[in-house]
């Protein structure tokens, strides 16, 4: 007994993950003002001692069915006991949008206010500008209203949806709004009355500004060691706001942080924090910040789902509890509007196409950027590149990208090549073109002070400002350095044209914005102090989520100026925000060749691809550190289905491309890499089908299977977007099996094709020798694959396909496979091909959705093969009959009798046509 205490005790130390980020750089909640001051009104509200002093002037309502547009003003009012009562005036906006999406705001009017002159007083509004995508067309929905239903006539307004899917009541005593799906009230905003708005006031007035349940911390000045200088010109300036998801006990989302999928309780701990700083070997299942953000919320459940999308850029916190009848939320901004858009659906995909409808689709990015990416800081000159380059195709490993890391650049300085190191990058270029690879130099947004470049940003006031309106001079890589302002004009164009000049004359050079959140070694937190001013004079405070957006959104926009409509510009970025996803790729950052990093990877990934941003991965096999055999095959084993698979290591970590690894793990490896490879037109797909309606990538199991309650906990598994895939990658040291969760129904084997016939959903212990990795396909699916080596994914371009047809029970199975050129913008215009496949009733049927402008595209995919997995009760056919135009073959099937599949080999058809063929 003692024996196995103490094992455990071993066993729990050895399992604690290392912890080597130093997170005394970042703020706990107890050392952050808006955060204490908005949890203590949370408290002295739930006390239930004081009165809510939020209420909507019912005289002020304005109800537009012109415009669809409902205004009121909520007002802020209460006394201290000394002097007169206090009372702020706050502006309130509400719109039912099209596809059950409400959307209010809350603004403050500060005209009357005086900050320091260089700053704009208003509250920054702007977040939804950058968040929203420019191609939606912002639309509203037709509503009814009746102002008087009794017996609480007066009380409220109520707004029907002529849809009559969606209606709102807005209370007026105590602002309050009950929103309904189908009827059914799903969430009450400000439920708790935590609506708090830190309105402007003097600091000699700050005591009498207060109403009862507001506090005093932190409001003039920061008392956070590594944060005294913050000049807080306008004080305390939050918001807040809590949301109840009634009948709603799941909820997801508000990336990034290295935490389970299903969102934790904080209700002991601190909440979670969206603030994008540089977290070197972040903590593992914590709630503190990292690189991105997006504050968006998912709840789900069985046959309901809803979201919240806070707009909203400045340091923000959220408090997440979960009681029998749903999950109570509570936000808090340090700064901006109060910007708020919910999301009412039957499904989560429901919701995460509304969200993405709004905030833009995923960029459909080229066929090359889902192939393997080699990276390693750093590849030291041109022959360590092209030495990489030709070691790859050596040991026949497939890869489309190799990365130049900080090392290239002439000490530092971004758009510059080392010249000793890089005296012709242009020719490396070319010759990296002549197999169809590509290249990726990082370039940062902090330039080294005393350069062309840094000087021309500086003499043209592009450069984020201090508060005494001086450029701002912090470190960073290169040491002293200044940091590019993209949020206006001024400087966005001086930014495009430094990348135009860099990627100049060049084919397959691409970017990685790196630091962007921004990473300042000097500064607070690691990052900017708060009261930096930007274009329009906002500070920092109000927009910093928004920063790195603002990099790489002005990098990718100078790209396509130069690549026009020839190349789909690849941009990997370390910050992201909403919006993130229409021109960009991420990962999560700094990881360490640790088994927990590989572990939180999966729910890291799988929450972003909810949020909108699926083009996300993670390093291969651990950024810091020297990963073991065994880690490095289970790490290519889970890497391969990331949407964006990169090897990545660092400068002190040893050598570990592929074909430096053992016989053995390198041929595991190798396997997995093409793998990947052959599941190309698969993965691509399924990036189309992110970027026509949001559909997740790396999908959750609750995604796919909602009706089932026991999905909405599972994050070690997923589906490869709409494919049926199936994987469950191992993630501990020494397993050999593992436990799968299954729905109902017929599963394949992935790699045998035998069948497994699951009549109680649940966990099921399977095989997973380090050789293997556990991959099913779920009966009812029909898949696409080009199974040749190729050594880049640009060369597979003409290779034949396979279908890989996986039947239900009922013998019914359905796929689609997207193809278009993989490279240009021309599939915008309509030139792609789309094919739907479709068996039922014995026959299998090729239909074109859509047909490609261009002929080699409809004409030069042949198929190869097309194998059909067999149950245990399916009956072999004997003949096929297959017809393609006018032209009818017929084959005859044989089988061996302890084979789980049959094969039609080179049926002589084309992908791009319709076809059939009849099993009888
Ligand atoms: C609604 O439309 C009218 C006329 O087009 C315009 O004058 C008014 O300002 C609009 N109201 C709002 C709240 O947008
Ligand atoms: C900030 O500095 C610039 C350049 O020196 C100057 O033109 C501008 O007037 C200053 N703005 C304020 C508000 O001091
Ligand atoms: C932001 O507020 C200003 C001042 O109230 C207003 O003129 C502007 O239209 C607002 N911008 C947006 C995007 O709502
Ligand atoms: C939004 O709904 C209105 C009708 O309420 C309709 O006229 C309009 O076309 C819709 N817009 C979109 C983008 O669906
Ligand atoms: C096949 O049918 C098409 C019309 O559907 C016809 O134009 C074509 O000539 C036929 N080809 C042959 C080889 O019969």
């Amino acid at each position: 007994m003692r024996i196995l205490k103490l094992l455990a005790l071993i066993f729990l130390v050895y399992l604690r993950p290392t912890a080597a980020f130093t997170d005394y750089l970042i703020k706990k909640c107890s050392q952050s003002g808006f955060c204490v001051r908005n949890r203590h009104y949370a408290n002295e509200i739930g006390l239930g001692t004081t009165a809510p002093v939020y209420s909507v002037d019912r005289s002020s309502v304005k109800i537009s069915t012109e415009n669809h547009t409902i205004t009121a003003i909520v007002e802020k009012r209460f006394s201290t006991g000394e002097g007169p009562e206090t009372l702020v005036t706050l502006p309130l906006t509400l719109d039912i949008m099209n596809g059950s999406s409400i959307r209010f705001t809350i603004d403050e009017n500060r005209d009357h206010i005086e900050g320091p002159l260089r700053l704009n007083s208003r509250r920054y509004n702007e977040t939804a500008a950058w968040a929203f995508s420019p191609d939606t067309p912002y639309s509203l929905a037709e509503f009814k209203t009746s102002r008087s239903v009794w017996p609480f006539s007066r009380s409220y307004l109520q707004l029907n949806s002529v849809s009559g899917l969606v209606s709102i009541r807005l209370h007026y005593a105590s602002f309050k709004l009950e929103i309904f799906y189908k009827k059914e009230l799903v969430f009450t905003v400000n439920d708790r009355s935590l609506l708090n708005i830190e309105h402007a006031r003097q600091k000699e007035l700050n005591q009498r500004n207060k109403s009862p349940a507001e506090t005093t911390f932190s409001d003039f000045s920061d008392s956070f060691r590594y944060s005294k200088d913050d000049t807080l010109p306008f004080g305390p300036e939050s918001v807040a706001m809590d949301f109840t998801f009634h009948n709603i006990e799941n909820v997801y989302g508000i990336p990034e942080h290295a935490d389970s999928l299903r969102l934790k309780e904080t209700v002991a701990s601190d909440p979670y924090r969206l603030f994008n700083v540089d977290v070197f070997e972040y903590d593992l299942y914590s709630g503190m910040p990292m690189y991105g953000s997006i504050p968006f919320m998912l709840g789900s459940r069985p046959g309901l789902s809803a979201g919240v999308f806070w707009v909203n850029a400045a340091d923000t916190w959220i408090d997440v509890s979960y009681e029998s009848q749903g999950a109570k939320t509570h936000w808090m901004s340090e700064a901006g509007i109060l910007d708020v858009v919910l999301f009412l659906g039957d499904q989560p995909s429901d919701i995460t196409s509304a969200y993405t409808l709004l905030t833009g689709r995923p960029n459909l990015p080229s066929l090359s950027s889902i192939g393997y990416h080699q990276c390693r800081w750093n590849y030291n000159d041109e022959k360590d590149v092209l030495t990489v380059d030709s070691q790859m195709d050596k040991a026949e490993i497939p890869y489309d990208f190799i990365w130049l890391d900080l090392e290239y650049t002439d000490n530092k300085k971004f758009f510059t090549w080392r010249p000793d190191a890089f005296p012709n990058p242009l020719k490396m270029l070319k010759k990296l073109h002549r197999m169809g690879r590509n290249l990726v130099a990082l370039i940062d947004p902090h330039l080294k002070v005393g350069y062309e470049v840094s000087d021309a940003v500086e003499q043209s006031r592009a450069a984020v400002l201090t508060s005494q309106n001086d450029t701002y001079h912090g470190h960073c890589w290169p040491g002293e350095s200044l940091w590019i302002d993209t949020f206006g004009e001024c400087g966005i164009t001086i930014w495009s044209s430094f990348i135009q000049r860099f990627v100049d004359k060049t084919k397959n050079l691409f970017i990685w914005n790196d630091m962007n959140e921004p990473s300042i070694f000097s500064g607070p937190e690691t990052t900017a102090p708060k009261d930096l001013i930007h274009a329009g004079g906002f500070e920092e405070r109000s927009l910093h989520n928004l920063y790195g957006l603002s990099v790489h959104e002005a990098t990718y926009n100078a790209m396509t100026q130069v690549y026009g409509d020839s190349s789909r510009p690849f941009i990997l970025t370390r910050a992201f925000f909403a919006g993130s996803q229409r021109t960009a790729a991420t990962w999560t950052g700094d990881n360490m060749a640790d088994w927990g990093y590989l572990r939180i990877s999966i729910p890291m990934c799988l929450t972003n691809n909810l949020a909108g941003f699926p083009f996300i991965g993670a390093d291969i096999a651990g950024f810091s550190g020297d990963p073991s055999n065994e880690l490095i095959v289970r790490w290519y084993q889970a890497g391969m289905w990331y949407p964006f698979f990169r090897a990545h290591a660092h400068i002190d970590a040893l050598r570990r491309e592929p074909y430096l690894f053992e016989d053995k793990i390198q041929e595991t490896v190798r396997k997995v890499i093409r793998l990947r490879y052959s599941l190309l037109p698969t993965f691509y797909t399924a990036f189309h089908d992110a970027s026509v309606n949001g559909t997740p990538i790396m999908k959750p199991l609750f995604y796919a299977h909602p009706e089932l309650d026991e999905t909405y906990k599972i994050d070690d598994q997923f589906y490869l977007g709409n494919s049926g895939l199936l994987v469950k990658p191992v993630t501990t040291e020494g397993e050999t099996d593992t436990q799968v969760f299954f729905a109902a129904g017929l599963f394949y084997d992935y790699f045998t094709l035998e069948s497994l016939e699951i009549h109680r959903p649940g966990h099921y212990l399977v095989n997973a020798p380090l050789t293997e990795l556990p991959v099913y396909l779920e009966g009812g699916n029909i898949i696409f694959r080009k199974d040749r080596y190729r050594r880049s994914a640009k060369l597979m371009a003409r290779d034949p396909v396979t279908l890989v047809v996986a039947p239900t029970a009922e013998g019914v199975a359905l796929g689609s496979l997207y193809l278009d050129d993989g490279e240009t913008l021309l599939y915008q215009g309509g030139d792609f091909l789309k094919v739907e496949v479709t068996l039922k009733q014995n026959e299998l049927i090729s239909q074109v959705v859509n047909s490609p402008d261009t002929e080699s595209l409809s004409s030069s995919n042949h198929i190869e093969r097309i194998i059909v997995a067999l149950s245990r009760q399916a009956s072999l056919p004997s003949v096929a009959k297959i017809t393609q135009g006018n032209t009818t073959s017929q084959r005859e099937i044989t089988l061996d009798p302890t084979s789980h599949f049959f094969v039609i080999q080179n049926p002589g058809l084309v992908v791009g046509q319709a076809w059939s063929v009849v099993f009888e």
